[in-house]
């Protein structure tokens, strides 16, 4: 018997998360323009590197429907790639900008936005099912770059890894199975602004998922 394939993107009106309904009501109700669903991932499932992130902010990918379009974390994080040859093209946070990305896809922890940037446990788990199908649908993954903890979190349970055993630290890398696993703090405003991470710190993480990838392929 034929078996469906799970899906990689949550559907538009997706109900599992009651909290996260209720606020993505509310952002419909007041910005009826804007996306206000959960948010696809990003790039060609071909791609050798995945990027995971936390989840939409209010006023950036969940108003464009592109991964940190729009939100103030997309400014380091598209400049970044584009350096370091994992993106080309023009980023204006936009999602009809010219930016493609090249062998490099982005998702999200969470697909929905949530309260104040804070997904609770039981909708990062919820939404797991997403990442799972995510990579399962990436052949040739090689590397996976978590920003902040809970994308490393959720990324050893996806890879069935013990978290004891791989410690989150902002520029460390994890080899689990044939995945190498790149830990960056979040490129948030937050912690930008704080000097927890500098754009030293963050480039950083790039140049060496770099040096294990090899050239960019165009
Ligand atoms: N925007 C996203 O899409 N993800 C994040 O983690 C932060 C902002």
């Amino acid at each position: 018997m034929a078996r469906t394939a799970p899906r990689l993107d949550p559907p538009r009106n997706c109900p599992q998360c009651p909290r996260l309904v209720a606020f993505r009501q509310s952002a419909r109700n007041s910005f009826p323009g804007w996306h206000n669903a959960p948010v696809p991932s990003f790039g060609p499932e071909t791609a050798r590197l995945l990027i995971v992130g936390l989840a939409p902010g209010l006023k950036g990918a969940n108003r464009t429907g592109r991964p940190f379009t729009g939100d103030y974390a997309g400014d380091l994080l598209y400049r970044t790639l584009i350096k370091h040859g994992f993106a080309t093209g023009i980023f204006d946070a936009r999602p009809d900008d010219s930016l493609t990305l090249i062998d490099t896809r982005i998702t999200n922890a969470v697909r929905c936005v949530p309260p104040e940037n804070k997904p609770t446990p039981a909708e990062i788990r919820t939404c797991r099912t997403y990442l799972d199908a995510t990579i399962a649908a990436m052949p040739a993954l090689e590397a996976v770059v978590a920003l902040g903890r809970v994308a490393h979190d959720t990324m050893l349970r996806t890879l069935g890894a013990p978290l004891s055993a791989y410690p989150f630290a902002h520029g460390s890398a994890h080899l689990i199975g044939p995945i190498r696993l790149f830990d960056s703090y979040h490129c948030s405003r937050y912690n930008t602004n704080t000097g927890v991470l500098t754009d030293a710190m963050f480039d950083a993480v790039f140049a060496a998922v770099r040096r294990t990838l090899g050239p960019p392929r165009v």
